[in-house]
């Protein structure tokens, strides 16, 4: 998101007094939303850790279907990071090129979606996908780098 792009414009208003006071105004008033959408930086252990504990740890526990299946592990950072047998599935950074993003936000192949609320795959539907505002979270701590904060 590119928060350079807030423009406003005071030319149309007529006195200098009135100008400043609605600048200072505006300004107050855009602070707060920056800082919310922009600069908040997320933390793994308060909001990553409890959504992959609530949603996937029942089945990539080191031992469920998904981590038999996948070798996929989410109990501790080092095993978020280290993926499946295949390699890891967070690219810090780039949440586009993060197969555990993909998979959240259905952007991989619908036949492998996680948690898997589907009845087609190995885990038959037994989940409930994540909400926009989960998915928009991991999507912002891989974007910020997918620090282990
Ligand atoms: C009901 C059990 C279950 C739950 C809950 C679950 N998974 Fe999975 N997961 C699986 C299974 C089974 C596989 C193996 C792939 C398949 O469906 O064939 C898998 C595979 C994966 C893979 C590897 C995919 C690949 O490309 O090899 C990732 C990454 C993954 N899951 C992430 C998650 C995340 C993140 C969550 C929580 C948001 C989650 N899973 C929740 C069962 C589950």
């Amino acid at each position: 998101m590119d928060c350079s792009k807030q423009v406003v414009n005071l030319y149309d208003l007529e006195g200098v007094d009135m100008k400043t006071c609605i600048r200072n105004a505006m300004i107050i008033a855009v602070i707060p939303l920056l800082g919310v959408s922009c600069k908040k930086p997320v933390s793994y252990s308060k909001d990553i850790k409890p959504i992959l504990v609530a949603n996937c740890l029942k089945c990539h526990d080191g031992s469920g279907e998904g981590s038999s299946k996948s070798g996929f592990n989410v109990q501790s950072y080092n095993s978020v990071m280290k993926g499946t047998k295949y390699g890891p599935v967070v690219v810090p950074g780039s949440c586009e090129s993060s197969t555990l993003f993909r998979l959240v936000a259905h952007k991989a192949d619908p036949k492998i979606q996680m948690p898997p609320h589907h009845d087609q795959a190995l885990a038959l539907g037994r989940s409930v996908p994540l909400t926009p505002k989960q998915i928009e979270i991991i999507a912002m701590w891989i974007d910020q780098g997918a620090k282990n904060n």
